[in-house]
């Protein structure tokens, strides 16, 4: 296993009693220039790859900005271990047309709550009759609705930042071929 892929299985594991470690930003750019950054859940570190998992709704922004520029940076701050991660990511769409097992199975790992908010409508469009509840009276299918997908987040560069200790740790690695190559730097 890499360095920094050690460190943040290291991280996780000493944060896994609080949720919100799970959360990052993800900037990504829209056709007009313009950058979007969001929070986040990360759904998985991949077994065989380098790359992050997570699930959103193919009708937001953050998909049509991939779909746009693959191109994407993530900033995940762990305040439990007081280390920062920052990747250079190439994203890919998996969509419940063309990778219906795949996005089953991510499916199936949500709470009734979360399969809910994918039945609220088409995110960010106005919200007409505010006093109106949203959930409808729809039943949660067992399988997930057509907008439903999968992103996947390969990572090509890391930043990393540990506060703890003086001096604090800076960590630079890119990819030289397949291998990932470690440049300690001044915080
Ligand atoms: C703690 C937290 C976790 C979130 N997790 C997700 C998520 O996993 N997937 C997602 O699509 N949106 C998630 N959101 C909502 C996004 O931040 C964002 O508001 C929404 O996806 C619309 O973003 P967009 O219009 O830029 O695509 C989360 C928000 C918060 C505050």
């Amino acid at each position: 296993m890499n360095g920094w892929r050690q460190r943040l299985v290291k991280s996780l594991y000493q944060s896994r009693s609080t949720p919100e470690s799970r959360y990052f930003q993800l900037a990504t750019q829209s056709a007009d220039g313009r950058l979007h950054n969001r929070t986040v859940v990360c759904r998985g570190l991949d077994d065989e790859r380098d790359a992050l998992w997570l699930i959103t709704d193919t009708r937001s922004q953050k998909v049509s900005d991939i779909l746009n520029n693959p191109q994407a940076a993530v900033c995940w701050y762990i305040a439990k271990t007081r280390e920062q991660y920052r990747f250079s990511v190439t994203c890919e769409v998996f969509t419940t047309s063309a990778h219906a097992t795949l996005c089953q199975q991510y499916w199936q790992l949500l709470s009734e709550p979360a399969k809910t908010q994918f039945l609220w409508g088409e995110p960010g469009l106005e919200r007409l009759n505010a006093a109106e509840s949203l959930v409808a009276e729809m039943p949660i299918e067992a399988t997930p609705p057509a907008h439903f997908c999968v992103l996947r987040l390969d990572i090509h560069d890391v930043d990393y930042l540990s506060l703890r200790g003086n001096p604090q740790i800076r960590e630079h690695y890119d990819l030289v071929g397949s291998k990932w190559r470690l440049n300690e730097i001044i915080p």
